[in-house]
């Protein structure tokens, strides 16, 4: 099975970005994982750092990014979008990482998450024929519920939610494809519109990557309490997986006490591994062709490499809750 992950928090940023991509190239290169990252930021921060400019506009220019999914939807016409040409194979410049690809964002599916949230979709638009209506319908997480009761119950969720609110259109066009990979890491814009929403509909859980301070951290507990809300409406379980601490800064009396006072919430566990405010890492976000080793690219014991590596198998760990072949 695979296991799908959304990073997600409604504060900008607090690492999401960095921690999807560097997370994925953990378990690519460090734990042997097939990673699939998928871009719903209108921002396209992961597609820019991975592909470089040139590449991402080559392929937004050519209709080869999710936004040609979702217009797709918008337009109603037969669909453009081409997974396999929308796919970019092989895009970390961490080696031993060779197994990350992804599916790339564009700056066009701001707008487009405006007009989907106050779009109603009709059953007769035949761009999006019903999941029911699949003969191969998409992977359907089981949490612990027989996977005929899941699909009964989410063909009927989709009935009222697709042809209402389109969360369910990543799922069903890109859904099928996934069972490519081990594990799929979501990075969703800062804020829980319609885009997250199709990220989230497809995940088994979510990650939150926050800074250990106050106003990063204020708004926490409403995401959680909004996604458990939407998790209801879907009729899913979706946990969060947890807290990943970033740009963590040991001089600051503000970070360490906070980092203390959230592993003491309880409800929502941090990971043990958390990332340091560092150069490399801040580096890492520029679009690098040359290939260079996982420790070159995020720091040995002075940078994040190590942190990284603690992070990656916690959140195996985690996952192996949902898929045990992990
Ligand atoms: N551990 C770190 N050390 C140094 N700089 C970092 C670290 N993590 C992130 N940054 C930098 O902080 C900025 C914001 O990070 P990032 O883009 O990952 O956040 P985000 O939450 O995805 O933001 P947004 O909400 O806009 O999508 C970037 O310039 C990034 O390079
Ligand atoms: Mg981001």
């Amino acid at each position: 099975m695979t296991f799908v992950a959304s990073i997600i928090n409604l504060k900008g940023g607090v690492g999401k970005t960095t921690t999807t991509v560097a997370l994925a190239e953990t378990l690519a290169c460090v734990y042997n994982q097939k990673v699939l990252i998928i871009d719903l930021d209108p921002q396209t921060n992961a597609s820019i750092m991975l592909l470089g400019e040139e590449r991402w506009i080559d392929l937004d220019r050519s209709d080869r990014t999710l936004a040609c999914l979702f217009s797709d939807a918008i337009t109603g016409r037969a669909p453009r979008f081409d997974y396999m040409a929308t796919l970019q194979r092989n895009v970390s410049n961490v080696k031993g990482a060779e197994m990350v690809d992804l599916l790339p964002a564009s700056l066009d599916m701001m707008d487009m998450q405006e007009v989907l949230a106050v779009r109603r979709f009709e059953p007769s638009q035949s761009s999006y024929l019903p999941a029911w209506q699949n003969p191969s319908p998409p992977p359907i997480p089981a949490f612990g519920m027989d996977n005929a009761a899941v699909l009964t119950r989410i063909a009927k969720d989709e009935q009222e939610l697709v042809f209402d609110l389109p969360v369910g259109l990543l799922s069903r066009v890109v859904g099928p494809y996934l069972a490519a990979y081990d594990v799929v890491l979501i990075d969703c814009p800062p804020n829980l519109g319609t885009l997250p929403q199709n990220g989230l509909y497809l995940s088994h859980a979510y990650l939150i990557p926050t800074v250990p301070d106050h106003l990063s951290t204020y708004g926490i507990p409403q995401i959680v309490q909004r996604i458990h809300r939407f998790a209801e409406r879907i009729g899913r379980h979706l946990p969060p997986l947890g807290l990943v601490l970033s740009k963590y800064q040991s001089a600051s009396s503000v970070h360490r006490a906070k980092k203390v006072e959230l592993e003491k919430w309880g409800d929502l566990p941090v990971f043990e591994g958390f990332l340091r405010q560092s150069n490399q890492t801040a580096a890492a976000g520029e679009f690098n062709p040359a290939k260079r080793t996982f420790l070159k690219k995020y720091g040995d014991s002075d940078g994040n490499g190590p942190s990284l590596m603690l992070i990656g198998n916690e959140f195996l760990n985690r996952a192996r809750q949902f898929d045990a072949s992990l």
